[in-house]
């Protein structure tokens, strides 16, 4: 949107969330809660400046929000609502548009929500104007007071209301636009005379007023979206909402969701069409998943990318790995951080993969683990195959080549390597790198005592002899 810049009001520490992380690190959907008016901000109006306003634990958030293209303004001490926009104007000396100012703890407003308001600010030609919502307890926040044509003429905070202000029902969500020449020289007025002894930011309409400058309220049609996050309760309920949205999203896109009431997907998870998620899959992170996927229950997969045709089979848990099309996990298997399973590939039950590519094809069943290494093309892992990959000291690789057989309960001691076409028998402790074509075995060999079982039957008889003396 044209001449927009946005301040993001986010100093405050959130006391009553009762946590030792600011509030708006608090995440929602896998993203902390001052993500969302950023992204409307930088995604959804496309506003020519963000600055978010800071105080509590300024170096965490800024150190989160790095990446992004936007401004913060330091608030020491919160002096008010007034005082924060105040600190933010600095980085919009040479701004005449509009300035938007968004709360860091109010997640669930909508782009389209924000676009109604500003054009009608426009439409209205006010200098000023609130998003106002119509609540059935207004208790603690800021009353709207508007004159006989509806223009808005005053907003008194619930501690310097009169008992008939309090009975008022549309309330101040935070949201303000404001053009910006006045916003600058209005805030040098507001002054500290009330109850909590702030800089409000609301009387900047008073302060309009008196200049003779129009001001506006215009009321959100679902007070859902400017609910604010005070407590963890207020926490989860916006979580929910925003998981729905989600979940709603994808299946209108294609996904099948067995159970949306189990099913938790990440705000920035991708899912491809004609995949199917099953009850209490969690997706989470950044992962994305391809077309025709099938997704089993109790599934955790965070960071992790996904091609096509996938089955990820019940209760496995996958963590920042890469999975090509066609490769079938679980259940019950577990690929670590840069695990990459190539196309058509099989991880079976109580697998462990760490930090190792399985090739096209390669197989791990059942009971392994394999760490630090390197699989070709159609390798076999026995089960109870163990990558023993840590000398106590150091991680050491493994590389196995194309087609090779590892039998069942073989251990592979690394570094070492194992060339294409080779086989390794049940049972083998691998120390020393297997040549191309070659069987590698490292088994005492077997010894048959006849009659073994006789023998015991007659230790048996003499102890229990024995016993009975
Ligand atoms: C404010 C409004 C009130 C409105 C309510 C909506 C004022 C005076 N009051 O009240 O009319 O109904 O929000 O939720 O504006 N913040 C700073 N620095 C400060 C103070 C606050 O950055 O010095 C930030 C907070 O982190 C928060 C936002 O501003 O994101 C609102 O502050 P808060 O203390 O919650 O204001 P309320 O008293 O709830
Ligand atoms: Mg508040």
């Amino acid at each position: 949107m044209e001449g927009i810049a946005t301040i993001i009001l986010a100093a405050g520490k959130g006391t009553r969330m009762k946590s030792e992380l600011v509030k708006v690190l608090h995440p929602i959907l896998g993203l902390p809660l001052l993500s969302y008016p950023i992204e409307l901000s930088l995604s959804g109006i496309k506003a020519e400046k963000t600055i978010v306003v800071v105080g509590h634990q300024a170096d965490r958030i800024q150190e989160r929000f790095k990446d992004l293209k936007i401004d913060f303004a330091l608030q020491k001490e919160q002096l008010g609502t007034g005082h924060a926009v105040l600190q933010a104007i600095l980085f919009l000396h040479e701004f005449s548009g509009t300035v938007l100012i968004l709360c860091g703890d109010v997640p669930l407003v909508k782009v389209e929500t924000l676009r109604s308001f500003i054009d009608t600010y426009k439409e209205n030609e006010s200098t000023l104007s609130v998003l106002t919502a119509v609540v059935e307890e207004p208790f603690g926040y800021g009353r709207i007071l508007r004159n006989s044509e509806g223009w808005l003429e005053k907003i008194v905070e619930e501690k310097d209301a009169s008992e008939e202000e309090r009975m008022i029902r549309e309330i101040n969500t935070g949201i303000f636009c404001v053009k910006a020449p006045f916003l600058m020289e209005g805030l040098k007025e507001i002054g500290k005379e009330n109850a909590q002894g702030e800089y409000y930011l609301t009387d900047l309409v008073e302060i309009a007023k008196k200049k003779g400058l129009r001001c506006s309220a215009h009321i959100v049609a679902d007070p859902v979206e400017v609910m604010g996050i005070n407590t963890r309760v207020d926490l989860a309920m916006a979580n929910e909402v925003l998981r729905q949205e989600k979940l709603k999203e994808l299946m209108l896109a294609g996904v099948t969701i067995v159970d949306p009431k189990t099913t938790y997907v990440d705000r920035a998870v991708e899912v491809g069409k004609d995949t199917l998620l099953y009850p209490n899959c969690h997706l989470q992170g950044k992962t994305k998943i391809g077309e025709r996927c099938i997704i089993e229950p109790n599934s955790k997969i965070l960071d992790s990318i996904l091609g096509n045709d996938i089955i990820i089979r019940a209760n496995s848990v996958i963590t920042e790995s890469k999975i090509e099309e066609g490769a079938i996990i679980g259940p019950f298997a577990h690929l670590r951080p840069l695990s990459e399973i190539k196309t058509k590939a099989k991880i079976g039950n109580f697998v462990e993969v760490k930090k190792s590519v399985i090739g096209k094809g390669s197989k791990a069943n059942h009971l392994a683990y394999i760490g630090d290494s390197f699989l070709g093309e159609d390798v076999n892992i026995g089960a109870g195959t163990i990558f023993c990959n840590y000398d106590g000291f150091e991680k050491h690789q493994t590389i196995i080549g194309n087609r090779v057989f590892v039998g069942s309960n073989v251990e592979l001691v690394a570094p070492v390597k194992v060339g294409n076409d080779s086989s390794i028998g049940a049972g083998t402790t691998v120390t020393k790198d297997v040549p191309e074509g070659a069987l590698a075995i490292s088994r005492v060999k077997q010894k048959n005592i006849k009659k073994w079982n006789k023998r015991v039957k007659l230790q048996r008889k003499k102890s229990i002899k024995k016993k009975d003396l």
